[in-house]
């Protein structure tokens, strides 16, 4: 049985959180489209602008339920980075706890057992996410809720499991939340990934394609132009493996298809100017599931649309 917050959505889906695109105007439109919405922490370029965003979304999200109080508000996310680069971390998680943000989503490092208490003692969840059985059984270890589970095409930094593997081997050991994460761009997959095991979607690039998402229009065409065999798997911009548009690295002046490998280049969540910005910003992440992507629609448009593809899926399986 899922917790309350994650039972009452418009659909199971959770918005990924994605890195200088996720800003509060995109977060409440998620949250008032019924689904999770979520946003890096990194995104607030300075911890004070942390604060402000999440008393804005908070403030926003109250207000949408007084004055619809029968329509499906979604609760948001705050993704926090812990790794030894990012510098903020400790201020930026004590921000979400005293500001009381209802799921924190950690990535790379297990959260302590310290933070889950804090954040368990308000009522909200901690969701971790992974890329392999590895680190799942260190975030189980830790006490998180739920898993993430990043399987292959997803984009930003992916994975390389099959989701039906991977769901598969962590159902065997987790009965707690699940997440699947990697190409889910329609309702059909959302169903997919619950016929799967897994009790919700996470959804990154298919919002990316939005009207409020914080992304250049030539990223929201190149999304939509794209298809699945546009995507380009390399460790070249910051280290590590991530999906990426190929015409982007083109536009850059690289040859995709021969990339200089990372040289052992280490991923660094400090510099706000240094390669992990720039690569964000001139070489344009995405996952497998851009050849889904037709259209760029506001928030609310989309999750209609992913509504009526999952309800039709559900009905052609179920009758
Ligand atoms: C441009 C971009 C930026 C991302 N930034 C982050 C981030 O800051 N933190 C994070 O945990 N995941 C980040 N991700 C990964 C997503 O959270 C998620 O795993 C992925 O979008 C799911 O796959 P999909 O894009 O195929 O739907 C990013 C992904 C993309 C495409």
């Amino acid at each position: 049985m899922l917790p309350s917050i994650l039972n009452n959505l418009t659909l199971p889906i959770i918005s990924s959180p994605l890195f200088a695109i996720s800003y509060p105007e995109l977060v409440v439109a998620q949250c008032k489209a019924g689904i999770v919405g979520s946003f890096p922490a990194l995104n607030a370029r300075e911890p004070d602008t942390l604060e402000d965003w999440i008393d804005r979304i908070n403030t926003q999200l109250a207000v949408l339920r007084k004055e619809t109080p029968h329509a499906i508000v979604g609760p948001y996310a705050v993704n926090q980075i812990i790794h030894a680069s990012n510098t903020r971390a400790e201020r930026d998680i004590r921000t979400c706890i005293d500001l009381q943000v209802p799921i924190l989503i950690t990535s790379l490092r297990p959260p302590e057992r310290a933070l889950i208490d804090a954040v368990h003692e308000y009522g909200g969840l901690v969701l971790h996410d992974v890329i392999n059985l590895r680190h799942a059984k260190k975030a189980i270890d830790a006490g998180v809720d739920g898993l993430i589970l990043v399987a292959a095409g997803a984009g930003g930094h992916a994975g390389t499991l099959s989701p039906f593997a991977f769901v598969a081997e962590v159902r065997k050991i987790f009965d707690g939340i699940v997440v699947l994460g990697g190409a889910i761009a329609t309702g059909e997959s959302i169903f997919a990934a619950r016929a799967l095991g897994a009790d919700l979607a996470y959804v990154g690039t298919r919002f990316i394609a939005s009207r409020e998402a914080n992304a250049k229009d030539a990223y929201k065409s190149a999304l939509v132009e794209a298809q699945a065999g546009d995507i380009i798997y390399t460790d070249a911009f910051t280290g590590v493996h991530g999906n990426y548009v190929r015409q982007s690295i083109l536009a850059a002046g690289l040859d995709p298809d021969a990339l200089p490998e990372s040289a052992g280049a280490k991923i660094d969540f400090s510099a706000t100017e240094g390669m992990q910005i720039k690569a964000w910003r001139d070489i344009w992440g995405a996952g497998q599931g851009v050849g889904s992507v037709d259209d760029v629609d506001s928030v609310s448009e989309i999750v209609a649309r992913l509504c009526t593809e999952y309800r039709g899926a559900r009905e052609r399986m179920l009758g």
